[in-house]
């Protein structure tokens, strides 16, 4: 990827920790999370978005002057430490925005103001390069200000506008030129972008194709598709700030468990293949529910994509990809999508995950031996649900529920810490298989619980047609 070599095609892609204070200076906490993602055998570690400018925002990095360097100087060099991975940060610029629902929008920036993101961003490099990075990432995805020049709802008119693409175009080629001027040519910048907005008069790939093509053209190390996460439809609660991921286009952005493992897969499919089509071989990286290893491998072999990005799935289990590489897939402590991390996103809290031990700032260490499993697991119908129970396990953090059906699904359905759940989403007139594992927080799994069989009765209307 221009000059960089990965020793794998795993991505962690950027994910705010909100580890740092509202001085956005790198802390012990930011780095023990990244160096923990490199233990765990990522190739590439993107650190969360860190802003390449001044403006107030919670607890959020910044690489916004020089003295941050040092703190993120020795972010680069405790996750190189730490194993093979290359890591890079993700700079971001974003537009103010207030507790009134306010928010300022791109056509509210004078031409002065453009000037000077330009400028930010191609500073931001530089200091990326001389805190001993191994490239950056452009945040242009989601509701951001690189994101929100590229929509199809920006509202300028002038040479930046959105009545053509090219004019939507023109700020990334710009800060491109920037960053290359500043950060030098050979420095590695990738660019994360949505595959599609998903909003009203959004751009679908149709156009990200386009998009893609010329970030192609400018040079980018590999572009890594996202999807949604938009002001557009973002829901306001009274005296909050919006949160782009509160509309729909933020359930895209970040999948829940309603959402299909891998939904975005084919957006990176065609842009893959469209880009392979105009002679471009820049890598392209896909992220949503990817983390059950099949599908991760599935998409690499059948060249969908060259890297697959998993964020909640790494966070669950960042040695996700040893694991994967040992063939312990069994010992993958499997993330459920609760989507409760995204939840202290929103609130500016800091970032865990639920299947961590109560308490924890980060992931336990991967234990190994097998946790024992005594008792029967139950089942039985009622008002067309499937209950499950089954007894304690006494060093349990959590169960993992599976469920096979007879028209050919299987697989982990949940995650819960209590030793009961509920199934409302099963077929009458079906067949459904049902067993549970319990769960250390390291990933040490019990063997399979007995298995319960039950056919659903079917409903009335089948019996009467
Ligand atoms: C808590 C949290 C923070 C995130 N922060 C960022 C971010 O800073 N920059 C970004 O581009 N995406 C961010 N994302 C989106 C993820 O990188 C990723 O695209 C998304 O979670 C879907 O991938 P997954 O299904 O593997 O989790 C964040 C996601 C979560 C859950």
């Amino acid at each position: 990827m221009r000059g960089m070599t990965l020793p794998n095609r795993i991505m962690v892609p950027a994910m705010v920790t909100h580890l740092c204070g509202e001085d956005g200076v790198v802390t012990e906490d930011v780095i023990e999370r990244y160096a923990r993602y490199a233990r765990g055998g990522a190739g590439l570690v993107v650190v969360e978005a860190m802003a390449v400018h001044h403006v107030k925002s919670g607890p959020l990095l910044r690489i916004s002057d020089d003295r941050f360097v040092p703190g993120l100087r020795e972010l680069a060099r405790r996750v190189h430490d730490a194993g093979e991975a290359k890591v890079v940060p993700q700079i971001i610029h974003f537009l103010k925005v207030a507790r009134s629902g306010w928010r300022q929008t791109v056509d509210m920036l004078a031409p002065e103001e453009i000037e000077r993101i330009i400028e930010q961003f191609g500073d931001a490099a530089a200091r990326a390069r001389a805190a001993g990075f191994d490239g950056a990432e452009l945040h242009s995805a989601h509701a951001y200000t690189l994101s929100s020049f590229l929509s199809r709802t920006n509202p300028r008119t002038d040479a930046y506008g959105g009545q053509t693409l090219e004019g939507r175009l023109r700020l990334i080629g710009r800060v491109m030129e920037s960053v290359r001027r500043k950060a030098g040519a050979d420095f590695p910048i990738g660019i994360r972008l949505n595959g599609e907005e998903f909003i009203k008069n959004g751009y679908t790939v149709q156009e990200s194709r386009l998009i893609a093509l010329r970030l192609a053209e400018l040079g980018a190390a590999y572009l890594s598709l996202s999807a949604g996460g938009k002001f557009e439809d973002a829901v306001h609660e009274p005296g909050q700030v919006l949160f782009p991921y509160s509309g729909y286009s933020g359930d895209r952005a970040m999948p829940g468990d309603w959402l299909p493992r891998g939904l975005h897969v084919p957006l990176a499919a065609e842009i893959k293949a469209f880009l392979v089509s105009c002679g471009h071989a820049t890598p392209v990286a896909i992220a949503g529910k990817l983390s059950d290893p099949a599908d991760a491998e599935r998409v690499v072999a059948e060249g969908k994509a060259d890297m697959v990005a998993i964020a909640r799935g790494l966070l669950a289990d960042p040695d996700w990809p040893d694991k994967v590489r040992r063939g312990a897939l069994e010992r993958i402590v499997q993330c459920d999508y609760c989507n409760v991390c995204k939840a202290l996103d929103g609130t500016h809290r800091p970032v865990i995950c639920t299947l961590w031990p109560q308490g924890a700032l980060q992931a336990p260490a991967a234990d190994d031996a097998p946790l024992p499993w005594a008792g029967a697991l139950e089942a039985s119908v009622q008002a067309g649900r499937v209950a499950l129970k089954w007894p304690k396990v006494p060093e349990a953090g959590h169960y993992d529920v599976y469920r096979a059906d007879d028209l050919g699904n299987a697989g982990l359905v949940d995650a819960v810490k209590v030793n009961h759940w509920i199934d409302a989403t099963a077929l009458g007139g079906r067949r459904y298989r049902y067993y549970v594992r319990a769960r250390t927080a390291g990933g040490r799994a019990s063997p399979p619980s007995n298995t319960v069989f039950l056919d659903l009765p079917a409903p009335g209307v089948l019996a009467a047609s």
